[in-house]
């Protein structure tokens, strides 16, 4: 095994170093290290004559016009590959940040992704494939999708919704979550999901921030055998989410659930007997289609607001381009739709562009470890999208359980989340791909709503660990704190230079923090939003992880100062720092360092501080580590030095500056605490 390029890079990726060690350290060892990476893998000539983007040529063509002529390029897609109930009057107006895409035209999401396709061949397609955790199927066509959303658009109107209301949904991976997505899209309600994961009080939370008038929910979910209970925690989030006003309540597990009479709706009594006719709303290409909230690394989470028109294209593009989608295929994005990859390659991208998308309830480990490989063989999937995390729990289980199943179907895999480790790839590329599927590595964000920066499949030649090139209509570049490009291998801050039609408009009612966040760095000339890369020789984008702070936990966001406001809201906490280190399976581990307020407790009071945190926040944040300490490394203006907590979390020596440091023993005194 080479170790190397891997060691290094993982020492590197998942400190999440500040933006200053961040730089020093690339000038060092790590970028010698990730240029040992020189395997190249170049698409089949056989995959390449069949692609939806087959040359480097071709590739080439639309970047340059895009880039040169966006009006052209992103007009002419629009006008061809949208379904407009009346076309748009201007292709793009404004700069960055606040660009308007398609202005005057009116649309509709949920029609763009059903009613259209009823007039093809797809009409009785399956555009859902769908396996409960429990080893449940259904499988729903255009054709039945459309009548199921139609009906949801009535009942939604019936209980008061109307365009521009916010509607919560908090549901498991169920086909009813696409349906109540496509639903609101319908009637122009804007959806904001909230991931099962997520605690009562994140719920109100974002509640309360999107002032959401309507929850939709289900009984619980089903996780590894075990129910979540969705509902329960519904009703203590309302508890503080005065908004909400009604609540629609799925029977998934048949879990007992409290209903609140005029308040709670089962599902299945709203539907029964409602009219299956439902026109679509004409909606303004600006119409707010979603807010999904995410992680910054300062304040509440980001309410990232994404639109109707230009999101949809994106969307619909980029899946062609980069899964190469045909007519035949079948495609499996296995992420939850409470990420934006759920939203955009589950639902939006693949229905738009009339696939039959793969979706499935529950854990990859559940009843066994072989369950994803026997969903890949039962429905012969062609295209698997997955995530470095749950590609590094495969290698983990062992290699007998891909082995066990007929994985021949596949022609394509994709990773997205976090960078894919080199040797991660490999494993993905022989054991999964069996040597002859292209890896699409794509790198994008919440915020950016599409895949930006990806191989196409029969195109791009792949290395391990690189997302390679930027799609047509992404302009990046890799600039230093000024602003100002670098060159080839040298290592600095991921910006956009253009604006592109499915980047998020605004933070939802904060447009100031917006601005502040993703284009305040650059004085509005360049949208940042948070990652250092640098490009190699070849000019490809390696991307090397957050600078800020923020920890990506098996490929989503977590703010370490959320973590930290959910210790100190703890009668035992008096102040803590919460900082990210390199984990086995989740990419980054949370290490929280706790001064308690009295003498440092019993060992006990550390499974209770995960538990509150569990709660408050939910259980994608339970923390791995929890350090008492009776000092935190400060500057001289009262800072936490996060990069020496970082050092120690990872059990490394010091090896940053430490002269800003105000009370040199308190390093010392920490690694005592900590540590002996
Ligand atoms: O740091 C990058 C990392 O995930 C961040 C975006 O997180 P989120 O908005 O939760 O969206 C995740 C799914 C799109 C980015 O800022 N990231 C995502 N994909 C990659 C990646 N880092 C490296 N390579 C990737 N392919």
């Amino acid at each position: 095994m080479r170790t190397g390029p891997i060691a290094s890079q993982r020492f590197f990726l998942s400190r999440g170093l500040s933006t200053d060690s961040y730089l020093l350290n690339l000038m060092s060892d790590a970028i010698e290290s990730v240029l040992h990476e020189d395997r190249l893998f170049a698409p089949a000539a056989e995959f390449s004559a069949r692609a939806n983007i087959s040359s480097q040529a071709q590739y080439e063509a639309m970047w340059q016009r895009a880039k040169d002529d966006p009006t052209g390029f992103w007009g002419d897609l629009a006008t061809k590959e949208l379904d407009w109930f009346q076309p748009f009057e201007h292709v793009m107006e404004g700069d960055m940040p606040d660009t308007k895409w398609f202005t005057g035209g009116k649309i509709n999401a949920s029609y763009q992704c059903l009613d259209r396709h009823l007039k093809t061949a797809r009409k009785n397609k399956a555009a859902i494939i769908w396996e409960g955790e429990p080893g449940d199927t259904r499988t729903l066509t255009y054709q039945q999708l459309h009548h199921e959303v139609c009906k949801f658009a009535n009942v939604l109107q019936k209980l008061g919704a109307e365009a521009g209301d916010r509607i919560t949904l908090y549901m498991p991976m169920v086909p009813e979550l696409a349906i109540a997505m496509l639903a609101c899209a319908r009637i122009g309600a804007t959806h904001s999901i909230i991931f099962g994961g997520f605690s009562a009080d994140a719920i109100a939370d974002r509640n309360n921030d999107a002032q959401a008038k309507l929850v939709v929910t289900a009984d619980g979910g089903w996780r590894r055998g075990k129910e979540i209970p969705l509902k329960a925690n519904v009703d203590k989030s309302l508890e503080k989410s005065p908004s909400v006003e009604k609540v629609v309540v799925l029977r998934r597990t048949g879990g007992d659930v409290d209903m609140v009479p005029d308040r709670d709706y089962w599902w299945h009594d709203l539907m029964e007997g409602e009219s299956a006719d439902h026109e679509a709303a004409q909606l303004d290409s600006e119409h707010p289609l979603f807010i999904l909230y995410t992680s910054g690394s300062t304040g509440k989470p980001k309410g990232v607001l994404h639109t109707t028109a230009g999101y949809m294209l994106g969307a619909q593009m980029t899946t062609r381009w980069v899964f190469d989608l045909k007519d035949e295929d079948t495609y499996w994005c296995t992420a939850d739709i409470g990420w934006v990859t759920g939203h955009s390659y589950i639902v939006y991208g693949p229905l738009a562009n009339g696939a039959t998308s793969v979706m499935y309830e529950g854990a990859p480990n559940w009843p066994d470890e072989g369950r994803f490989w026997e969903i890949i063989e039962k429905y012969r999937v062609n295209i698997f999208y997955t995530a470095p995390t749950a590609i590094r729990a495969f290698i983990k289980w062992g290699d007998q359980w891909p082995q066990k199943y007929d994985l021949s179907s596949l022609r394509l895999l994709g990773s997205v989340g976090e960078p894919i480790n080199p040797e991660a790839w490999m494993w993905y590329h022989r054991t999964i791909g069996g040597e002859r599927c292209p890896i699409v590595d794509t790198w994008w964000q919440t915020e950016t709503g599409g895949i930006m920066i990806s191989p196409l499949p029969g195109v791009t030649a792949t290395k391990p660990g690189s997302c390679t090139m930027p799609l047509p209509g992404v302009v990046p570049a890799v600039v230093n704190e000024q602003g100002e490009p670098l060159g080839l291998n040298e290592g600095g801050l991921l910006v956009m230079t253009q604006p592109w039609p499915h980047m998020l408009r605004t933070l939802y009612g904060d447009h100031e923090r917006f601005v502040d966040v993703y284009f305040g760095k650059f004085g509005g000339k360049y949208y940042f939003a948070g990652d250092g890369a640098r490009r190699d020789k070849d000019g490809y984008y390696w991307v090397l992880g957050r600078v800020d702070d923020v920890i990506n936990v098996s490929g989503h966001r977590l703010s370490t100062m959320e973590v930290e406001s959910a210790l100190v809201s703890h009668p035992l906490v008096a102040e803590a720092a919460v900082v990210g280190f390199p984990h086995e399976l989740k990419g980054e581990g949370i290490c929280c360092f706790v001064i308690p307020k009295g003498e440092i407790p019993a060992d006990e009071a550390k499974k209770e501080l995960i538990k509150h945190v569990r709660e408050q926040i939910g259980a994608l944040a339970t923390p791995d580590q929890v350090r008492f300490t009776t000092a935190l490394p400060k500057t001289r203006s009262g800072k936490i030095m996060r990069r020496l907590l970082r050092d120690i979390a990872a059990g490394k020596e010091s090896a940053g500056d430490t002269t800003t440091l105000e009370d040199f023993s308190v390093l010392a005194k920490l690694r005592e605490d900590t540590e002996g």
